[in-house]
């Protein structure tokens, strides 16, 4: 139900159910969170392209027809088994980049959300249509979509259910680039190359701090920042880096 494909270090991961739009069932988000700890500690990925199969859809959303049979309580677990898996993404110590290939849609939107970088083609359509199923978002679109698009936005998306272009989607922050449907895999690649020049210990340090930082008060998360600032020069990679900046060399950074 995923495909995996290593490249320099990226490891490119789709949702492989075409036939129904790659709409995520129990099977497919175990199957993800599995994936995302095995990589967790790999030496062999430095970061992650999350994509679907195809051209017409990233992810369509949970799959409806295997909802029709939920009970209320079964609701409830499929939906903390979606809500991990999206903290487990957010809180990733390497980067998710998103390349939205079609539809992102309720289920599809909400996994989006939960990566650090979003890319799409001009094909794709955002939406949470949940209401109209008489539902609501459960991996947490109620959530991430006003921190990431504000207050107004999110609202008119959420209480309408109406789907966004990629454009508008750019428009509002809640993608950063949009690409033909040809060049967003090579793009998406392109910003994972670009990414793991970098140190994967700032990068991992980065991404807790947002987190972090990002539900407390400014001088909390400022304090944060400076405790992590000292924990880099701590580490072998602060030498690496500026030595190599010094001697004017590509600095090898350590995973
Ligand atoms: N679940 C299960 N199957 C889905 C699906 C979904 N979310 N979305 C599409 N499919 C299936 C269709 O049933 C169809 O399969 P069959 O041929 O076997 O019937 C196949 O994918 C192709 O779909 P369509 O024929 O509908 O394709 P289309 O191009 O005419 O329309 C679409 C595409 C607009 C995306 C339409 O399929 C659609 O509206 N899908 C549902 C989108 C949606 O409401 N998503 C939110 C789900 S709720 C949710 O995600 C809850 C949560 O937050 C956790």
């Amino acid at each position: 139900m995923i495909k995996i494909k290593i490249i320099d270090k990226i490891a490119i991961i789709s949702i492989d159910r075409p036939k129904h739009l790659n709409a995520i069932n129990i099977d497919v988000i175990k199957e993800l969170s599995l994936v995302f700890e095995r990589y967790e500690k790999s030496h062999d990925v430095r970061s992650i392209i999350l994509t679907g199969t195809g051209d017409k859809a990233f992810i369509a959303g949970a799959d409806i027809k295997a909802m029709s049979k939920m009970s209320a309580l079964e609701a409830y677990e499929f939906s903390k088994l979606g809500n991990d898996l999206t903290l487990l993404m957010e809180n990733y110590n390497k980067p998710i980049i998103c390349a939205v290939n079609g539809y992102a849609l309720g289920g599809g939107c909400e996994i989006a959300m939960a990566c650090h970088i979003r890319i799409a083609s001009d094909n794709a359509l955002f939406g949470q249509p949940e209401s109209g199923l008489g539902l609501i978002p459960g991996f947490g679109g109620t959530q991430r979509l006003p921190r990431i698009v504000g207050l107004s936005n999110a609202y008119e998306i959420l209480l309408t259910g109406m789907s966004i272009s990629a454009v508008k989607a750019k428009d509002i922050g809640l993608i950063s680039e949009v690409f033909n449907i040809d060049s967003l895999l090579d793009s998406a690649l392109k910003i994972a190359k670009k990414i793991n020049l970098k140190s994967p210990y700032s990068t991992n340090l980065i991404i807790q701090l947002v987190n972090k930082g990002i539900s407390l008060n400014m001088e909390d998360a400022l304090d944060l920042e400076s405790k992590y600032f000292e924990k880099v020069f701590n580490h072998e990679n602060k030498d690496i880096g500026i030595s190599s900046f010094i001697e004017r060399k590509t600095p090898d950074f350590k995973d």
